[in-house]
């Protein structure tokens, strides 16, 4: 489905999309593709990532897939050079990849907390850091776009790692916007609220039986969908984003706001 942007806007670019084999991740490269972009799948699992790419590629675009686990610094820096190899550049890094789990802190063991701290948080950097080089030489300005929620800087009862390690995230993307925004690279994060059919939301509402509560507390009374998520990404990627530097790109329904709500 794209029913909103131009089908070239993003010719010519290269795009890496971290966790792009499934939910948001998929749903962001599959229209980073029908925009005209070559995109790069990472995943963890090497054959849900390939699954993903040949989606792409029977729908008619062009992509890629590598085992990437952003942990692995060496890992990343590697899928960074074979595709600047490949595909002669990297133009666009999406940090999608996350792990989340409802936990009381209370019950958490430090090896839970460092995982998730180390998907989300040090995975961002990894891969930011891996992709700076290319970044800095695309043609048509470097972007990262990193996923992050507004469950940042409210706190996020029973999911503390992840709610810190999105604080992290949002923090290194305004440093970076500061840093590597005369190198060539803009920085960005988009906060999705609830997005309906992810594991996210499953994970985080449906499982604890609170969708009710969550739904009731969205002000445009819906959940968002995977489409409002992506096409958010697309306009930071694209050259209507190119004075759009260190922002958080709030796509919730108006969420943030009713935490207070009756
Ligand atoms: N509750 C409490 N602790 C948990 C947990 C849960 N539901 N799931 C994992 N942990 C803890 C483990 O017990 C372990 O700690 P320990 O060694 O002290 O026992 C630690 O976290 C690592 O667990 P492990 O299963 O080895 O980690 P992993 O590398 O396989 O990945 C996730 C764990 C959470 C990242 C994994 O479940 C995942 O990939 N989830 C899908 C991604 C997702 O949810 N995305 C949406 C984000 S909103």
């Amino acid at each position: 489905m794209n029913e909103i942007f131009r089908p070239d806007l993003l010719d010519g670019r290269v795009a890496v999309v971290t966790g792009g084999g499934t939910g948001l991740g998929l749903e962001t490269a599959t229209l980073l593709a029908r925009l005209g972009a070559h995109v790069v799948i990472g995943g963890r699992r090497l054959e849900v990532a390939r699954e993903a790419a040949a989606s792409i590629l029977a729908a008619g675009g062009s992509a890629s897939a590598y085992q990437l686990d952003v942990r692995d610094f060496s890992e990343v820096e590697s899928v960074v050079a074979q595709v600047v190899d490949q595909h002669g550049g990297l133009d666009i890094l999406v940090n999608n990849a996350a792990g989340n789990f409802r936990c009381k802190t209370e019950d958490l063991s430090p090896n839970g907390w460092r995982t998730i701290v180390d998907i989300d948080l040090n995975g961002t950097f990894n891969c930011s850091r891996a992709a700076f080089a290319a970044l800095s030489a695309s043609p048509h300005v470097g972007r990262i776009i990193s996923i992050i929620t507004s469950y940042a800087w409210s706190g996020w009862p029973g999911c503390a790692p992840a709610a810190a390690a999105k604080a992290g995230i949002q923090s290194l993307m305004r440093t970076l916007a500061v840093e590597w925004g005369d190198r060539n690279i803009l920085c960005n994060s988009i906060a999705p609220g609830a997005i309906g059919d992810t594991e996210g939301a499953k994970r985080i509402h449906e499982d604890a039986g609170r969708t009710d509560h969550e739904l009731s507390r969205v002000p445009v009374g819906r959940f968002g969908s995977r489409h409002d998520i992506a096409t958010a990404v697309a306009y930071l990627a694209s050259p209507a984003g190119r004075y759009v530097n260190g922002t958080d790109l709030v796509v919730d329904g108006g969420r943030q706001f009713s935490f207070g709500k009756a």
